[in-house]
């Protein structure tokens, strides 16, 4: 297993993978989307992990400046347990923190407890907090 920044020609592979793991995404998610946005702000952050040269997990990070965020992180159910998302968080913190990053949150959705188990099991805590978010439009009409 190998985990590298992701290439173009990896998209095709990862939006499969995340329409695998994330079938109840909502529409304004569409993965190529997502990708392509993700190309042009820290396209350095974007990892996925590879076994026998096929994709099989991914992780999407960020910093602003005062955290990190990170988001899409994904093992194909056929590759999980065996460590690969715990590798790709570790790489994940490991890219911020050399970036003088000094926290990282993530969100998940209240229900999904096994990836608060994942979360936890890498020193993860729950933070009381109200998640907000607002879509925005574009100011310049493109
Ligand atoms: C969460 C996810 C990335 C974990 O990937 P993974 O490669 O299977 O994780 P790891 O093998 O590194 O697991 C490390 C530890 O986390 C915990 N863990 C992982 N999956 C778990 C589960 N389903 N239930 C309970 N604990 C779990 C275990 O303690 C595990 O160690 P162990 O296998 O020795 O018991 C993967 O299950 C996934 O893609 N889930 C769906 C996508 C998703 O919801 N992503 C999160 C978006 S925020």
């Amino acid at each position: 297993m190998e985990i590298r920044p992701y290439s173009d020609s990896d998209e095709a592979a990862v939006a499969k993978l995340w329409r695998e793991v994330f079938p109840e995404a909502p529409s304004w998610n569409l993965p190529e989307t997502d990708i392509r946005r993700k190309r042009a702000i820290q396209p350095e952050l974007f990892l996925v992990a590879t076994s026998d040269s096929s994709i099989v997990g991914t992780a999407m990070a960020g910093y602003d400046g005062h955290r990190g965020w990170v988001y899409y992180v994904a093992v194909s159910p056929k590759h999980r347990r065996q460590g690969i998302g715990s590798t790709l968080m570790k790489r994940v913190e490991q890219d911020l923190a050399e970036l003088g990053c000094p926290k990282l949150n993530l969100q998940v959705r209240t229900e999904n407890e096994e990836v608060v188990a994942f979360y936890k099991k890498l020193g993860y805590t729950v933070e009381e907090r109200v998640s907000m978010g607002k879509h925005l439009e574009r100011s310049n009409g493109s």
